[in-house]
C-alpha cells in the first residue's frame, strides 16, 4: 500500500497546484514531473527559413540568382521560378510525403506528414522529420479525442484547441521538433457503430462534423488579422491543416472486408447529403489547405484517380486553396489492393496525376510519386505539366507558411509555450464540457464532497493513462487518471476489477466487491481501448468486453454508497443493464478523455462543473449490428433486406440513448420567443417547378420544389428560443435545433440538425438564444437523384427533443 499513497499524495499535489487557478510557481512546477511548462524561453531557432543568403552562401550559391526568393514577387511568379529549375527527376522526388529537395537549386529536405488530430502527435513517418518528441520537448498538450470534444457542441472550444494546437506546433517546428503540415482533422461521418476510428470523428452528424472541420481547421491556420485577405492564394497560414479521409471512409476491417480493398458502394444522393457535405464545409467554410483522399474505392473508382471527385469537385466546385494529398500508400493499394485496371506503378501514378492528387504519401515502400513519375512522363502516360501543377499546388502552401521567407509573428514561440499551464488546464475543460450524464436517478450526482470520505474507484480503467489519449495522439505532458483525480476529493480504494479491458475471467472482481462494501461511493470506470476499436479494426459487437458487464453488476449488488458507472469508449456501448440496475444511480460517458482526463470525471462527479455534453452518435443496441452488415453503405433503410436505417436520420428503431442525449444537474425550460411562420418565394420565368417524390397519401404542393443552384437563396429563417434554468445549479445547455421536411416526402429524414448552440444559463436566470438559419441549407433536401431541393410545404422546426416547435411553409408563386 506504501506505493499507492505516496501516489495520491502526489497527485493531490499536483491538483490542488492546478485548481489554484493561479501561475504554477517555479518551485511547484519542478516538483511535478512531465509537467514541461518551463519559463526559461529557450525560443527561436537557429533555423533559417529558405530564402535566406548565408544558406544560400554556405552552399555556395547567391541567393539574388533564385528569383523564387525574391519577396518583391508574387507567390506565383517566384513558385513558377522555382518549379522551372528543376529537371523531371527532380521534381518527381519533390511529390512524395518526404521530399528530397534540391541542393544544386538551394532547396532543403521537406516532411510534409506531421499530425495533430488532437495535439501535436508524433504519428507518423517513424524516425521522420516530421513531429517528434525528446528530450528538449518531451510531450504536448493531448486534448480529448475528438469524438469527446464534438460532444461539447460548442463551437468557440473547437477553434481555440486548434489555436492552442497549433501554438505548441510552431513552437515546435521552430525547435525542429515539427513540420508546418498537419494532416488533421479526420471528418469522416460515423456511419456504423462499428467503425474503429469513430473516436477521431466528430460523430455521425454531417452538420456537426463539418462545423467541428471549420472551426478546428481555422484555429489551427488562421493567422489573426488575415482572415479577411480577400487572395485566399496569398493567405498567410499558422500551419496548415488538412480535412480526410476523402470519402465514403469508415471500414477498416470487418469479417473480411478491409480498407485496402474496399469497394463503397454509394448513391450520390448519400455522397451529397452525407459523406461528402462535412469535407464541402471544410473547403469551403475552413478554406483548408488540404485535403487526403482515402485508400477505399467508390463504385469501383479508386478516389485517389477519380478526376470527378478531386479535380471538379474539390478543387472545382468547391475552389480549394491548396493540395490533394494521398492516404498512406494509396496508390501502392490501387496497385496492388484493388489492381485497378491491370495497373503498373506508372499507370497509378499517371491516373492520380491527372485526377488532380499533388502529394503522394508512401508509408511501406516510399512514395509512388518519388520512384515513378519520371518514367510515367518518359513512357508518355502523363505530361510534365500536370507534375508541375501538383508542385506549384504545394510550393504555394510553403509559401503561405513562411516556410521561404519566415513568420516574424511566430518566431518567438519556443519551449514555454508547450504544455503550459494554460493549455494543459484546456485539455481538462474540454473534457469537463465534453461528459455526458447518461443516467441521474434520484440526483445521485453530484456527491456531496463533505459527506463522501472514500471513494472506492474500481474497474480496468480507473487507473487510465494512455487509454485516455486513444488514437493519434503523441506524448502527453502528463497523465491525471481516474484514481488521481478522485484522490483530491477523498480517499480512494483502487482496484482494477480486472486484469486489462478484455477482462477474461472473474478472478479479479472480489477486491473490487471488497473496495465497494467499505467506500461511502463507488466509481467504477469501464470501457473499450485500442485493442477492441482502432485503425485497423472494427469492433464486432456494442458490448462491453469479458467479464466488464459482471464486474459492473457484482460490484454495485454490494456497493455501501451510490453507485456512478464511467464508460470510456470511442464508439456506443449497450448498456441496458446499467440502466435497468436500480443499484446504479448515475452513469457517464467520458469519451477517451484526454491527460487530464481522471481530473474531469471527478470534477463531474463532485459537482465542481456541471455536465453539459451531449452524444454525438446514436447509441444503438446490441442487436442492431445483427440487422446489417458493416459494409452496407446506404443511409436509409433497405426494405428489401430487412436493413435499419443509419443515424438518428434515418434509423426508426429504439435506442439506448438518442443522438443529442445527454442530462445536466439543472433543468432547462424552452419558451419560444419569435418564429417567422412563411416564406413568399415569387418565381421568374426562368426559375422551374421540380418534381418531388410523394407518398401517394399524403399532400403535394403544387410546385413541390425549385432547385437550389436555381434560387438566390438570401432568405434567413429567424427565430428567438429563451432557454432558462429553472434548477438550482448554474448550467449549460446546447440549444439543438432540427427540422422536420414536410409530411409525406419519400426517402427524406425523419429529422435533421440544422442549428446547435451552447449556451450557459445561470440558476433562476434566462438567456435568449437567436438563431438565423439560410432557408436553402437548413429546408433544403438531396432527392434521390442527387438534386439539391428547396421544397414547398409545411416544414417544422423543432427545438430539442420537441417541447418546442413551430410550422415553416415555404410558398413558391409563379
Ligand atoms: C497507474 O498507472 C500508472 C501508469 O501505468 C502506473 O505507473 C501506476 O503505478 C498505476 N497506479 C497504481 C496505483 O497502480
Ligand atoms: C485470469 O486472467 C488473467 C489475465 O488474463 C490471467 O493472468 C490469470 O491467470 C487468469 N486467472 C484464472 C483463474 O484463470
Ligand atoms: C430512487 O428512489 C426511489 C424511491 O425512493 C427508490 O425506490 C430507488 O431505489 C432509488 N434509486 C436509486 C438508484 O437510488
Ligand atoms: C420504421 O421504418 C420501417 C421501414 O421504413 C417501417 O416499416 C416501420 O413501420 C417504421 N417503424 C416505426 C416505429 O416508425
Ligand atoms: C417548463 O415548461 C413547461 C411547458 O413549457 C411548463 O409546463 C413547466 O411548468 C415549466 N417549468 C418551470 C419550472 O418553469
Ligand atoms: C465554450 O468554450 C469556451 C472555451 O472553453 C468557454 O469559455 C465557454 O464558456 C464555453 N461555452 C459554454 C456555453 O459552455
Amino acid at each position: 500500500m506504501a506505493p499507492k499513497a505516496r501516489l495520491f499524495l502526489f497527485s493531490l499535489a499536483i491538483y490542488v497546484a492546478l485548481l489554484s487557478g493561479s501561475n504554477i510557481s517555479a518551485a511547484s512546477a519542478r516538483t511535478i514531473p512531465h509537467l514541461h511548462a518551463s519559463k526559461s524561453s529557450s525560443s527561436a531557432s537557429d533555423d533559417a527559413c529558405v530564402c535566406d543568403a548565408s544558406r544560400f552562401q554556405e552552399l555556395g550559391l547567391e541567393m539574388k540568382e533564385f528569383a523564387y526568393c525574391d519577396a518583391s514577387l508574387s507567390y506565383e511568379v517566384r513558385v513558377k521560378d522555382l518549379v522551372d529549375r528543376m529537371t523531371l527527376e527532380e521534381k518527381a522526388r519533390q511529390l512524395g510525403d518526404t521530399a528530397t529537395g534540391v541542393e544544386r537549386i538551394g532547396l532543403p529536405k521537406y516532411e510534409w506528414w506531421s499530425e495533430a488530430l488532437h495535439g501535436v502527435s508524433n504519428t507518423g513517418q517513424p524516425g521522420s522529420l516530421g513531429s517528434f518528441f525528446d528530450d528538449e520537448i518531451p510531450g504536448a498538450t493531448s486534448f480529448p479525442t475528438v469524438i469527446l470534444t464534438a460532444a461539447t457542441f460548442n463551437e468557440s472550444l473547437w477553434k481555440t484547441i486548434g489555436q492552442v494546437v497549433s501554438t505548441e506546433a510552431r513552437a515546435m517546428h521552430n525547435l525542429g521538433h515539427a513540420g508546418l503540415t498537419f494532416w488533421s482533422p479526420n471528418i469522416n461521418v460515423a456511419r456504423d457503430p462499428r467503425w474503429g476510428r469513430t473516436q477521431e470523428t466528430p460523430g455521425e452528424d454531417p452538420l456537426v462534423a463539418g462545423k467541428y472541420a471549420t472551426n478546428y481547421v481555422r484555429g489551427l491556420q488562421d493567422v489573426e488579422g488575415s482572415d479577411l485577405t480577400t487572395n485566399l492564394n496569398s493567405r498567410p497560414l499558422k500551419v496548415a491543416a488538412c480535412c480526410k479521409h476523402y470519402a465514403a471512409y469508415d471500414i477498416e476491417s470487418w469479417l473480411g472486408s478491409n480498407r485496402f480493398h474496399f469497394d463503397s458502394k454509394v448513391t450520390e444522393q448519400d455522397m451529397r447529403e452525407t459523406f461528402l457535405s462535412p469535407f464541402e464545409m471544410c473547403v469551403k467554410d475552413g478554406d483548408v489547405t488540404s485535403v487526403m483522399c482515402s485508400f477505399n474505392r467508390i463504385n469501383g473508382i479508386p478516389i485517389c484517380a477519380d478526376p470527378q471527385l478531386l479535380k471538379n469537385t474539390i478543387r472545382g466546385e468547391w475552389d480549394l486553396h491548396g493540395y490533394i494529398v494521398s492516404d498512406c500508400d494509396s496508390l501502392e493499394v490501387m496497385v496492388d489492393g484493388h489492381k485497378w485496371l491491370g495497373d503498373t506503378p506508372e499507370d497509378a501514378v499517371a491516373q492520380a496525376l491527372k485526377a488532380g492528387m499533388d502529394l503522394d504519401c508512401g508509408y511501406k515502400i516510399g512514395s509512388f510519386y518519388g520512384n515513378y513519375a519520371a518514367s510515367a512522363v518518359a513512357q508518355g502516360k502523363v505530361r510534365e505539366a500536370e507534375v508541375d501543377k501538383a508542385l506549384k499546388n504545394l510550393y504555394t502552401v510553403l509559401m503561405r507558411l513562411g516556410y521561404f521567407d519566415g513568420s516574424p509573428q511566430f518566431q518567438s514561440l519556443g519551449k514555454a509555450d508547450v504544455c503550459s499551464e494554460e493549455h494543459i488546464e484546456l485539455a481538462a475543460e474540454a473534457a469537463r464540457q465534453g461528459i455526458v450524464l447518461l443516467k441521474n436517478e434520484n440526483e445521485t450526482l453530484p456527491l456531496n464532497s463533505g459527506e463522501i470520505k472514500t471513494i472506492a474507484v474500481v474497474g480496468p480503467h480507473a487507473n487510465a493513462t494512455k487509454v485516455m489519449i486513444g488514437n493519434y495522439a503523441g506524448v502527453p505532458c502528463r497523465y491525471v487518471s481516474p484514481i488521481d483525480g478522485f484522490s483530491a476529493f477523498g480517499k480512494v480504494e483502487y482496484e482494477r476489477g480486472c486484469a486489462d479491458v478484455a477482462c477474461k475471467n472473474e478472478s479479479l472482481i472480489f477486491p473490487a466487491m471488497r473496495a465497494a462494501k467499505k467506500a461511502d461511493a463507488t466509481v467504477i470506470v469501464v470501457g473499450l481501448d485500442l485493442s477492441v476499436e482502432a485503425e485497423g479494426s472494427d469492433r464486432v459487437d456494442l458490448l462491453l468486453p469479458g467479464y466488464q458487464t459482471q464486474l459492473i453488476k457484482q460490484v454495485a449488488s454490494v456497493s455501501r454508497g451510490p453507485v456512478i458507472l464511467v464508460v470510456m469508449s470511442g464508439g456506443p456501448v449497450d448498456i441496458s443493464f446499467a440502466n435497468n440496475n436500480p443499484k446504479i444511480g448515475a452513469v457517464l460517458w467520458a469519451g477517451y478523455p484526454g491527460e487530464e482526463g481522471g481530473r474531469a470525471i471527478a470534477d463531474v462527479v463532485l459537482g465542481k462543473c456541471n455536465p453539459g455534453g451531449r452524444l454525438p452518435l446514436t447509441w444503438y443496441g446490441a442487436d442492431y449490428v445483427d440487422m446489417l452488415p458493416m459494409t452496407s453503405m446506404l443511409l436509409r433503410p433497405i426494405d428489401s433486406l430487412g436493413y435499419p436505417g443509419r443515424t438518428y436520420k434515418f434509423f426508426n428503431g429504439s435506442t439506448i440513448y438518442p443522438f443529442g442525449y445527454g442530462l445536466s444537474y439543472t433543468q432547462f425550460n424552452y419558451t419560444l420567443k419569435s418564429s417567422q411562420r412563411s416564406l413568399d418565394i415569387k418565381l421568374h420565368k426562368l426559375q422551374h417547378c421540380h418534381d418531388v417524390n410523394y407518398n401517394a397519401s399524403a399532400y403535394k404542393p403544387r410546385c413541390p420544389a425549385v432547385l437550389i443552384d436555381d434560387l438566390k437563396c438570401d432568405d434567413n429563417i429567424e427565430f428567438e428560443v429563451e432557454v432558462k434554468n429553472v434548477g438550482r445549479r448554474d448550467g449549460s445547455d446546447v440549444v439543438m435545433v432540427y427540422k422536420v421536411p414536410a409530411e409525406g416526402i419519400v426517402g427524406a429524414p425523419t429529422k435533421e440538425l440544422i442549428a446547435f448552440q451552447r449556451v450557459f444559463v445561470a440558476a433562476g436566470e434566462s438567456e435568449a438564444v437567436k438563431f438565423v438559419v439560410n432557408a436553402c441549407k437548413s429546408l433544403g433536401i438531396v432527392d434521390y437523384a442527387a438534386y439539391h431541393l428547396l421544397p414547398a410545404g409545411r416544414h417544422t422546426i423543432v427545438i430539442g427533443d420537441g417541447a418546442v416547435s413551430f410550422p415553416v411553409s415555404i410558398n413558391f408563386k409563379q
